[in-house]
């Protein structure tokens, strides 16, 4: 068609879209309808991509007689809903099929609904949640869709109210990073090995509410977002092919995390670090241990800046900086395979200052037992993530006690290269070696400044070859798609799918793990959950004894070089 025709046409509807002299919209689209209200009754609408959806709608009812109001046109899984979109903003270009569907009248097609509340009493919590809910919910009637965002590895979606403000980011478990129905194309079974060592596909949703329960036991001292559990029905969620089951009947039903959208001005990437106040910092970081976070990148804290009242004569704005943590999918993890680049304060001079009065005794009374014994009764985390998060909130607990700084600590709790253990997977195997052997704890374990290396059989389990743990490597950059796990004797023996682990014979064994490969994409899918273990007091007071003993070495090496651990500079402005 040439372009005045089609410029005629385009007048003639009285539209502004963005360019129709595009070539490439000018090409007549035959839409083919799938109309499943009058069924045998196909057929194709002529249609430019740049038009409207309300053109198409109103194409569709001269030709079916349909009120609007009565059906809804979907195109792969979404629901072509915003009479003021072109055809283009719902990705149609070419040649495609669309449905046609009944809409029930009186009956509420999309909703939100709380499953499993772990939110505590407080009236104001559960309002502000409740709120939430309902404006998302009256945006969906209305036809305002949850919007997948643009960058990330999986489904996460801003849910917006009636004035497309957002309210709220919902994560579904189907769509997380190599489950059945990510967005993006990383696609496996639930339970696959996922992005993060040591966390799985599908247990992303849990860890993001997990992260909530631990600030919310802790009077909201880290500042989380409200975050709880909800199952939607609305049919913008991702559906890989395999899994579309389109009639009308049966929208999904996803279940998923649910945190309220918080206003704020950058994430910390885009300021510099010395800007945001030595305790705001800090609460960060004590979050991050306590949870054993592995993706603290800068997009994952969130600033918010409020002016400071200024003086008279002060011409320069001032401004107090809060800090935001979101994204806590990546955390509670099995291994302690972290490194150091993993959180983006490690760096920062705030992390080598002391510990102020209040935040020791904040860290103080954090209880990591009761904090284990809540998780395990509100949120479904394995045992060993659990076991996990206890060894490392102990060691900032030692360490808090020791005078230590977040700096110290993190050099114990993570990689500095990562094909080498951290002082604390050293301490840890150590502990199970002692452990599984039925070595008794030394008597007086806990006092920290005791000496007790008197007793012998915990000075034999210190001679302990620790060069035989090295074999838990990475691959090595480069190396073909090869996942290295480790599993356990009995885990291996329960195994009934024993032939998806090609066992590597070459590589040296410990006496309670072997090393398995895990060959292809194909074969790490089919990786069940590991066999749960529960590990007894002797256990963590192994552990704790061996965390004690590095703390000391820790600040032996502090006091012969104090120049190293000096605070770095910060600017002025941190409080
Ligand atoms: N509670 C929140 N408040 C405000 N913005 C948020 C919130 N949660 C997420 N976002 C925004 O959405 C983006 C993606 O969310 P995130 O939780 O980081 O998921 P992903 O796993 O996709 O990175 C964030 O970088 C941030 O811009
Ligand atoms: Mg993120």
């Amino acid at each position: 068609m040439k372009q005045s025709s089609v410029k005629r046409k385009f007048e003639s509807f009285g539209f502004c879209s963005s360019n129709p002299y595009d070539p490439r919209a000018q090409k007549e689209l035959v839409l083919h309808i799938s109309n499943q209200v009058q069924k045998g009754n196909d057929f194709t609408i002529k249609m430019y991509s740049w038009m409207k959806i309300s053109i198409l709608k109103q194409k569709i009812h001269k030709t079916t007689k349909l009120d609007e109001a009565d059906f809804r046109i979907l195109y792969k899984n979404q629901e072509l809903s915003q009479n003021n979109e072109d055809l283009e903003d719902y990705g149609i270009k070419n040649h495609v099929t669309l449905k046609l569907m009944a809409r029930k009248q009186g009956q509420q097609l999309y909703f939100i609904n709380s499953i499993h509340n772990i939110l505590e009493e407080s009236k104001k919590t559960q309002e502000q949640f409740q709120n939430a809910k309902w404006a998302v919910e009256g945006a969906f009637m209305k036809g305002i869709t949850p919007k997948l965002t643009d960058f990330g590895t999986q489904g996460t979606y801003i849910l917006e109210d009636l004035n497309h403000k957002p309210v709220a980011i919902f994560k579904p478990y189907d769509e997380e990073a190599f489950a059945p129905n990510n967005p993006r194309g990383m696609r496996a079974k639930m339970n696959s090995p996922g992005l993060r060592q040591g966390i799985l596909s599908g247990e992303g949703v849990d860890r993001e509410v997990a992260a909530y329960l631990i600030d919310q036991l802790s009077g909201h001292y880290h500042n989380v977002p409200i975050t709880d559990y909800v199952q939607i029905c609305h049919p913008a969620f991702h559906e890989a092919e395999e899994y579309k089951q389109f009639q009308y009947e049966k929208i999904p039903i996803k279940e998923g995390s649910f945190q309220l959208y918080i206003k704020h001005d950058d994430n910390v990437g885009n300021f510099g670090s010395g800007l945001y106040p030595s305790i705001e910092a800090k609460k960060i970081a004590i979050l991050d241990i306590r949870i054993l976070n592995c993706d603290r990148n800068e997009e994952n804290i969130l600033v918010r800046k409020k002016k400071i009242n200024q003086s008279v004569g002060q011409t320069r704005q001032n401004y107090d900086y809060f800090l935001i943590p979101i994204d806590h999918g990546y955390t509670f993890p099995d291994s302690f395979k972290i490194c150091r680049d993993e959180v983006v304060w490690y760096h920062w001079g705030q992390m080598a200052q002391a510990f102020t009065q209040d935040e020791k005794s904040f860290i103080e009374k954090i209880d990591p037992i009761k904090d284990a014994e809540i998780l395990r009764e509100k949120v479904k985390l394995r045992e060993i993530c659990l076991r996990n998060a206890r060894i490392s909130t102990t060691l900032l607990k030692l360490g808090a006690q020791a005078d230590l700084t977040i700096h110290d600590i993190s050099e114990i709790l993570y990689r500095e290269d990562p094909d080498e253990l951290s002082p604390i997977e050293i301490a840890i195997s150590k502990a199970e070696y002692n452990y599984d052997n039925n070595i008794r704890v030394p008597k007086g374990y806990s006092n920290f400044k005791e000496k007790i290396f008197s007793n012998n059989l915990i000075q034999k389990s210190l001679e302990f070859d620790s060069s035989t743990l090295q074999n838990q490597e990475r691959p090595k950059l480069g190396q073909t798609l090869i996942k290295l796990e480790v599993i356990r004797d009995e885990d291996e023996n329960q195994s009934s799918n024993k032939d998806m682990l090609i066992k590597d014979t070459k590589k040296p064994q410990t006496s309670d793990k072997k090393l398995a490969r895990v060959g292809s994409q194909q074969e790490i899918k089919k990786c069940t959950k590991p066999i749960e273990k529960v590990w007894n007091e002797d256990f963590f007071s192994h552990v704790t004894y061996f965390l004690q003993q590095i703390i000391e070495g820790k600040i032996q090496e502090k006091s012969q070089s104090p120049r190293k651990y000096r605070a770095r500079y910060i600017s002025e402005e941190v409080k």
